[in-house]
């Protein structure tokens, strides 16, 4: 396959990394053929996902919010180390912040998130434990594309998994990762082989 055809991707991560780190290796072991992962953006200090990074053989850039005076001065930096990288979409992969006008209008429908829930129950934080409290016997996890509003967009993938009454959050938060990483990859190959296509809240896969 020539460089060309293959999906510059910026990996946008604040914490452990494990999503961007199954990301990084799905592309290793070639099952994210399409995808060439160019850029990984963390906006933590010393975030464990920014060594890993760097071992995995990929650019980490540590932007920290508190030393910009706005929201958008803090994307337009992003924004211009994604340029430089011609970056062409972004998988948010545990970024623990709410992604603003700036970067939405600079990639219309080219930014994705994965979510610990079925969107729309449990957005936020803890969507595990609002699991766990409010009794559902069924969870899962969303991937979805990324609009102004927390965990809103278009869906574009969804798993599910029974809850146990023996379940905790910290076991469900374990049982839950592996599918997030699985579903992540799922979407992301979709994504990188042109097979998503919005219309209206939906998202419409055309046959590979
Ligand atoms: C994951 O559960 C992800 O769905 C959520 O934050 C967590 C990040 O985990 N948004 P990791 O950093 O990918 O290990």
């Amino acid at each position: 396959m020539p460089e060309s055809s293959l999906l510059r991707l910026a990996i946008f991560a604040s914490g452990r990394g494990s999503n961007a780190m199954a990301i990084l290796s799905a592309v290793r072991s070639g099952k994210l053929s399409r995808i060439d992962p160019v850029l990984l953006v963390c906006d933590r200090e010393n975030a464990p996902v920014l060594e890993k990074a760097r071992e995995a053989g990929i650019p980490a850039l540590q932007i920290l919010p508190k030393e910009f005076s706005s929201k958008d001065e803090y994307e337009r930096r992003i924004l211009s180390h994604l340029r430089e990288k011609k970056v062409e979409a972004i998988a948010l992969a545990g970024y623990m912040r709410l992604v603003g006008p700036s970067l939405i209008e600079a990639y219309p429908d080219r930014i994705v998130n994965i979510h610990p829930s079925l969107l729309p129950a449990f957005p936020g934080l803890h969507a595990q434990k609002q699991a766990i409290d409010y009794g559902v016997r069924v969870t899962g996890v969303t991937v979805h594309f990324v609009d102004l509003q927390m965990d809103h967009g278009p869906v574009i993938l969804q798993k599910c998994l029974s809850v146990s009454p023996e379940d905790t959050e910290e076991s469900l938060v374990e049982r839950l990762l592996p599918l997030e990483h699985e579903t992540y990859i799922e979407a992301l190959d979709g994504l990188s082989r042109g097979l998503l296509k919005i219309s209206g809240r939906r998202v419409v896969w055309r046959p590979d």
